[in-house]
């Protein structure tokens, strides 16, 4: 689509393009498609003068300095809806996998060490019964919710259904689905762990920021929750060593959107995003 109108330069290394790569690239460009491993800040957008939209390949955009954009008036644009139905679907992926214990049992089998079937041999929770917490009533959020009576869970809201304090004392799954950033940031530290239930999960599919991993690590040490299943970290692609000791803790690449159909349609909005603002429409999804 983009070539038919524009030239492109493509970074086409392997991972995230190293930042001195992006700062000459930048140069002289009117538009960049980044993924949410750029940091897109004030010293990206001086290198380009010329730049009007930077669009995120993703629905967070806790990596782009969104005031340093509007006072350039640069457009800046994610990918919200399309990633809506995957994400939701790995985060019961996660619940499932770390209730039953999933991950741990295929280490189990693959290290040779299983003995067989057993009437209390790695029990795991049943969720038929028990309540969802959901921090965060946007869009994958409330698909998250749409899927819990499918399991027999009762949903609820933090602020919505009742003030967060009282879903960390009373859920026994805690899913998280707000934005990154800094009004999020170790939303889950040491004194909201402390109020979970000792029986209690934790899941992040949303941003590595919103908990204090230090705290989390002390959490399980302690006993204080029974898991947690993680997609996200505080420094990725970095994972703390300790977290990894953890048998009782499911820890996956970032993979909540990584779906062919999602990705592809992710990127393909990402372009129309870039097309629209080039040709002078308003961006279809701006933040
Ligand atoms: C992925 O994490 C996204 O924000 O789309």
């Amino acid at each position: 689509m983009l070539e038919q109108h524009y030239s492109i330069d493509l970074y086409s290394g392997d991972g995230a393009i190293p930042r001195d790569e992006l700062l000459r690239q930048i140069a002289g460009k009117d538009a960049l498609i980044c993924l949410l491993s750029e940091r897109v800040d004030a010293t990206v957008m001086d290198a380009a003068p010329g730049l009007k939209v930077v669009a995120n390949i993703a629905v967070g955009y806790d990596n782009i300095d969104i005031s340093a954009a509007r006072a350039r008036r640069i457009v800046v644009t994610n990918t919200p809806d399309v990633l809506t139905d995957a994400v939701a679907e790995f985060t019961w992926a996660l619940i499932l996998a770390v209730a039953r214990r999933v991950a741990e049992g295929d280490r189990l089998v693959r290290g040779g060490s299983w003995k067989g079937w057993g009437l209390d041999f790695m029990l795991g929770m049943e969720l038929r019964g028990k309540q969802l917490g959901i921090l965060g009533a946007g869009r994958i959020g409330r698909a998250v919710a749409a899927k819990a009576p499918a399991f027999g869970m009762t949903a609820v809201f933090a602020r919505h259904d009742m003030p967060l304090d009282q879903l960390l004392v009373t859920s026994d799954v805690i899913s998280i689905h707000t934005p990154g950033g800094p009004e999020t940031r170790h939303l889950i530290n040491r004194k909201a762990l402390a109020r979970m239930k000792r029986s209690a999960l934790l899941v992040n599919t949303a941003r590595g920021s919103i908990v204090d991993e230090e705290a989390l690590a002390w959490a399980l040490e302690e006993r204080l929750i029974a898991g947690a299943a993680l997609d996200v970290y505080e420094r990725e692609p970095e994972v703390s060593p300790i977290l990894k000791t953890f048998e009782n803790v499911l820890l996956v690449p970032h993979l909540g959107s990584a779906t062919r159909e999602t990705r592809t349609a992710m990127a393909d909005l990402a372009v129309r995003n870039v097309l629209a603002v080039l040709g002078g429409d308003p961006p279809l999804t701006p933040v």
